[in-house]
């Protein structure tokens, strides 16, 4: 479903990517962890093409990224958007629409699907994630648990092959935390191919059916959670685990 190849991502003198390969199989959950500044945010965003990279290739769910893909690949970057959906820390959802509207919107202007078919799949996706009685609600009026969950609603609206997740849980509150990452661990049981960057180990340890540990723009460790969790190898993972946990 993903295959990245030499991927390497610069910003000005700093290499934030160097030379990352990986695959991620149809249905493959994967847990990002890993120390601050080590690159996680910037892999997600480069697979979703929100940020160009310098070198190497991604295949992601049929879609070909380059370097240097711009206005003449509209059309690849447009299906694209369709196939790969994020959610963010923040949520990112529009202020000034109803969370039925937030969801409702891409369909239609992307997709150019029918108001009434949109909205009725929107009022599904609402219920999937609990929110079933909160469609005419704004933001505002929303708890980060909830605003959280019509994002991803709206990330599923799209029918996406891959889901990306950059901390989606780290800006809210404890008990609010549970209810998103209840609904994730669902899409992962359906079979959901997604990347999660987080810092609920607990929770990468009960999903993931792989943990990446990013350091200084590598993938330092690769494999089940039984292998990289509990029994990490290298310094930087040994050394991250260990103070996760002093921070319990
Ligand atoms: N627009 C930018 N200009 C310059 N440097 C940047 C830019 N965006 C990111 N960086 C640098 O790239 C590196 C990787 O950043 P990135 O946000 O991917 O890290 P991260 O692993 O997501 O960290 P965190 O856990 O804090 O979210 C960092 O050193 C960061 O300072
Ligand atoms: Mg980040």
């Amino acid at each position: 479903m993903i295959s990245v190849r030499r991927l390497s991502k610069r910003h000005g003198n700093l290499v934030v990517l160097r030379d990352v390969t990986a695959e991620v199989d149809k249905g493959e959950t994967i847990a990002i962890v890993g120390p601050s500044g080590g690159g996680k945010s910037t892999l997600l965003r480069c697979l979703n093409y929100l940020e160009h990279f310098d070198g190497g290739e991604v295949d992601i769910a049929g879609v070909k990224l380059r370097p240097g893909m711009g206005v003449r690949e509209r059309e690849t970057l447009r299906a694209l958007r369709v196939k790969v959906g994020m959610v963010f820390q923040q949520f990112n959802l529009f202020p000034h629409m109803t969370a039925l509207e937030n969801i409702t919107l891409a369909p239609m202007v992307v997709r150019k699907v029918d108001a009434s078919v949109a909205a009725k799949r929107a009022r599904n996706l609402l219920a999937r994630v609990g929110l079933g009685d909160r469609a005419g609600a704004y933001p505002h009026e929303l708890s980060g648990g909830q605003q959280q969950r019509v994002a991803i609603a709206r990330a599923l609206a799209q029918d996406p092959d891959v889901l990306l997740f950059d901390e989606p849980t780290s800006a809210l509150d404890p008990e609010m935390r549970d209810e998103v990452m209840g609904v994730i661990k669902d899409l992962a049981a359906g079979g959901m191919t997604m990347l999660v960057v987080t810092h609920e180990m607990q929770f990468a340890h009960d999903i993931a059916t792989r943990v990446w540990v990013i350091d200084h723009g590598v993938i330092a460790e690769d494999g089940p959670p039984s292998r990289v969790v509990d029994a990490p190898r290298s310094d930087v993972a040994k050394e991250f685990f260990s103070r996760l946990r002093r921070h319990r």
